[in-house]
C-alpha cells in the first residue's frame, strides 16, 4: 500500500527538510517578534556606552575568563532580587557585544556589582581575593597591575561598536587612546567592574 507520508519515509533527505520547516516555525514565531520590540531594543534610558577604559577592562575581563565563574543575569526571582538587586532587563545590554550574561555562577552574579564595593577593594581583591575574603577559591590576578595599556586598538574597538549601532561619537573615538595609554589592566577592570549595571540602579 503506498501513501503519500511513504514519499518522506523513503526520502531521508526530503524527510529531513521538512522536518527542520516545521521546526523553524516554532522558532520564529518566538525570536523574529522579538526583533521589533521595543524592550528589548531599546537601551535603559540615561545609559551610557562604556568609556574607552570600561571597554579595556571589559576586554580584560572576557580575556580572563570571569565569565567562567561570573554570570551577568539576575533573574527575576526573589531569592536574587534581594541578593543582587533589581532583575536584569534586556535593555542593559543592548550595547553589549558580545553579551557576558554566563551561565556558571562559581562566583556572585555580577549584574550590579558597580558600586557595591570601594575601588580599593576591587584592587586588593583581583590581587589577592583572599586579602578581603578569607575563605575564597577565586584565582588571584595579580599581573593587572604590572601590566600597563598602549591603547592602541582602543579607538578601532570603539569604531567596531559604532558599526553595531553603540552611540559614540568621533570625539569618544578620537580621544580613545588617550584615555587609557599608560593606565594598568587593574585600573581598567575595577572601572568596567564599577559601571556593572549602574544605569538601572541609579534610576531607582
Ligand atoms: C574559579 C572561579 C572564579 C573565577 C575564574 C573568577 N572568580 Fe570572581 N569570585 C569567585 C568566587 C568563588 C567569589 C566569592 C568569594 C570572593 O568574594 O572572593 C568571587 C567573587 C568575586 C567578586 C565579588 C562579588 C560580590 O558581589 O561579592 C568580584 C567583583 C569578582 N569575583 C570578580 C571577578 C573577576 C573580575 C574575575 C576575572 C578577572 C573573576 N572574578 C574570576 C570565583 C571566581
Amino acid at each position: 500500500m503506498s501513501s503519500k507520508h511513504e514519499i518522506l519515509e523513503k526520502n531521508v533527505g526530503l524527510l529531513a527538510l521538512l522536518m527542520v520547516f516545521a521546526v523553524s516555525i516554532g522558532g520564529l514565531t518566538q525570536i523574529v517578534p522579538l526583533f521589533f520590540q521595543d524592550v528589548v531594543n531599546e537601551p535603559v534610558t540615561g545609559m551610557k556606552p562604556y568609556t574607552a577604559l570600561q571597554l579595556e577592562g571589559r576586554d580584560i575581563y572576557i580575556r580572563e575568563g570571569c565569565v567562567g565563574c561570573h554570570s551577568q543575569m539576575i533573574r527575576p526571582f526573589r531569592a536574587e532580587t534581594e541578593r543582587y538587586g533589581h532583575y536584569s532587563v534586556a535593555g542593559e545590554s543592548v550595547w553589549d557585544h558580545p553579551f557576558l550574561w554566563g551561565s556558571k555562577r562559581t562566583g556572585p552574579d555580577l549584574a550590579r556589582v558597580g558600586g557595591r564595593y570601594s575601588d580599593d577593594w576591587h584592587r586588593a581583591h583581583l590581587y589577592n581575593p583572599r586579602n578581603v575574603v578569607p575563605e575564597s577559591k577565586m584565582p588571584a590576578y595579580p599581573w593587572l597591575v604590572e601590566s600597563k595599556l598602549d591603547g592602541k586598538d582602543s579607538a578601532a574597538k570603539m569604531g567596531a561598536l559604532r558599526t553595531l549601532g553603540v552611540p559614540y561619537s568621533d570625539a569618544d573615538i578620537s580621544g580613545a587612546q588617550a584615555a587609557v595609554q599608560g593606565k594598568s589592566e587593574m585600573e581598567a577592570l575595577v572601572a568596567y567592574l564599577q559601571v556593572l549595571g549602574t544605569s538601572l540602579k541609579n534610576k531607582r
